[in-house]
């Protein structure tokens, strides 16, 4: 196992905890659509003394001295982030997805200004207007949602809503929705309406780089991502944007929002980005793609609802009303059988965020583990399983130990390769 001793010898109880979230890690399915598993590669940056630097500002404009390693490494992740992206201009250092969306608004608008983004319920993101979110608070948002028919987006309906609404920007890019972006059709919406366009693709980055989604560079006046979700780098997050909003942007990430720069975060970015524009990396993402489908298709045949019938992406969402669960208790019951998943709002959801009539389901992290097509079909059959059984905390427990040792023979990149 990877606990380094000096921390097993140091500090025991915090050795236990990243030992028995080790073990979690390898003895469950993984498939919470936002997690995955980093490489050796990335961890050992991000535990490396990079961390002990302040250094607010950007490179070769900093405000404290010694910083001329962490300038040559903020510089190679920003340059590797254009490359990547192939976009005019990256800013590395926002902390969160949060942040780089926090720090695109400043960038963009005035407190108080429109924005129209993705309704909650319907896949959106907190940050894209939520009232209990700092978006809600400091801007006045309108939403658009999906056709209650299709589950899709209906472009003409968003083009309606801007029409109507007319906002400064239109926020495209979300945290549950399993079908294809038209950035493109975005673009032109949100130039009928004089808008600006972000895309917040914390989701789909590593698809994108992947050639397995469309990208929102050309078209978006700022894309933001969190890296630690398909893009499979160290949590944190980063910003491209056209190069007439670079000095906004960099402006709102500091001195306006952050202070110093994670700069071992920043580093692990870079290594990150490397992995990502290797050939490996497109297989990787097309595989994602081709897991869930096969995952999708496999539940729908095991009697599952899957929200607008199927995936384009690495996600999907199952509707658990005709199981007669809430999305609650078929995390639960699935989390007692060994599946990691979490509990969703789907379109038109009834049930309050916190229960929910659905779930969402990801591949990211077992595409990791490298698991394939066939190997979906395994992984629905635990679900499926673990669902009927949601009421039978013994078939829930035989089901665990057979995902355990389903999952065990897979490699743990991070773990295994360390
Ligand atoms: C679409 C989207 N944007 C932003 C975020 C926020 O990222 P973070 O949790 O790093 O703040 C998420 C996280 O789930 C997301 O899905």
């Amino acid at each position: 196992m990877v606990v380094p001793s000096s921390l097993l010898s140091s500090d025991p109880a915090v050795a236990r905890v990243v030992e028995a979230e080790e073990r979690r890690l390898r003895e469950n399915l993984v498939l919470i659509a936002s997690e995955n598993y980093a490489s050796a590669a990335v961890l050992a940056a991000t535990g490396s003394v990079l961390t002990n630097k302040y250094a607010e500002g950007y490179p070769e404009r900093r405000y404290y001295a010694g910083t001329e390693h962490v300038d040559a490494v903020e510089s190679l992740a920003i340059d590797r982030a254009k490359e990547l992206f192939g976009a005019e201009h990256a800013n590395v250092q926002p902390h969160s997805g949060s942040q780089a969306n926090m720090a695109a608004y400043f960038a963009l608008l005035k407190p108080g200004d429109r924005v129209l983004g993705m309704s909650l319920d319907h896949g959106g993101h907190l940050t894209h207007g939520s009232p209990v979110n700092f978006s809600g608070k400091l801007f006045e948002f309108g939403h658009y949602g999906v056709d209650p028919e299709t589950e899709q987006l209906d472009y003409d309906a968003v083009a309606q809503a801007a029409e109507e609404f007319k906002p400064k920007l239109i926020v495209c890019g979300y945290t549950a929705y399993p079908r294809e972006i038209d950035f493109a059709r975005f673009r032109e919406i949100a130039d009928s309406v004089d808008a600006y366009l972000l895309a917040d693709v914390a989701h789909i980055a590593g698809l994108v780089v992947g050639d397995a989604h469309p990208s929102p560079v050309q078209h978006a006046d700022i894309v933001t991502t969190t890296t630690h979700k398909t893009l499979r780098g160290p949590r944190g997050a980063m910003a491209l944007t056209r190069s007439d909003h670079a000095r906004k942007y960099n402006s709102a990430v500091f001195p306006n929002m952050q202070g110093g720069p994670m700069m071992h975060s920043i580093a692990a970015k870079a290594v990150a980005f490397n992995e990502a524009v290797q050939p490996e990396f497109k297989q990787y993402a097309t595989q994602i793609v081709q897991n869930a489908q096969a995952l999708s298709s496999a539940l729908a045949a095991g009697g599952l609802r899957i929200v607008s019938g199927g995936t384009d992406n690495h996600l999907m969402l199952v509707d658990m009303r005709p199981m007669g669960l809430t999305g609650k208790a078929a995390e639960a019951a699935m989390h007692a059988a060994g599946i990691v998943v979490n509990k969703n709002t789907i379109p038109g959801d009834p049930e309050s965020p916190m229960v929910t009539s659905g779930i969402r389901i990801g591949t990211p992290a077992v595409t990791s583990r490298k698991m394939s097509v066939s190997d979906m079909e395994t992984v629905a059959g635990f679900i499926v399983d673990a669902v009927k059984s949601a009421n039978d905390e013994v078939a829930l427990a035989r089901i665990k130990t057979a995902v355990s040792s389903f999952a065990t023979d897979f490699h743990v990149p991070g773990l295994d390769d360390a």
